[in-house]
């Protein structure tokens, strides 16, 4: 998990719902307001993942927007920017998103606790949606 400087308070209170859920957080954000360039948190965050050993993601920036965009530059990485509890779901259940995306700084129709909750209680469904991921992937080495 990392964040950058528009995400603090919301990195916060995510690790500490992780960690109440059982789930240990290997933390690289930072954690107080000093400004830092969410790329650099993406790439970070990222190669941690790819190292192995991780069930999942998560990166925070102000709107979720400039980090989701940095993590999927890289590859091996399905970053999903998620709004609410459906699109939360759906990222885990038909695009098998390895990595989710909050904004600190957004106005999220519900809390976004709840949007992490629904990932994480959803499983990835396979079949037809497993081609549709691999040809995501495959965009990958066409270019
Ligand atoms: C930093 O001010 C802000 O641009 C960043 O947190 C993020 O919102 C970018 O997409």
């Amino acid at each position: 998990m990392a964040n950058d400087h528009g995400a603090v308070e919301l990195a916060m209170r995510m690790k500490a719902h992780l960690e109440e859920r059982g789930i240990s957080v290997k933390y690289l954000g930072v954690d107080k307001p000093e400004s830092v360039d969410y790329p650099d948190k993406a790439a970070e965050c990222a190669k941690e993942y790819l190292k192995g050993g991780y069930d999942f993601a998560i990166v925070l920036c102000g709107t979720g927007i400039g980090i989701s965009i940095a993590a999927n530059k890289i590859r091996g990485i399905r970053c999903a920017l998620v709004m609410d509890s459906y699109c939360a779901a759906m990222a885990k259940q038909h695009n098998n998103a390895n990595m989710l995306a909050f904004g600190g700084r957004v106005e999220y129709k519900e809390d976004p606790l709840k949007i992490l909750d629904a990932y994480l209680d959803s499983k990835f469904e396979g079949g037809r949606h497993e081609r549709r991921v691999n040809k995501i992937m495959a965009l990958e080495s066409n270019q």
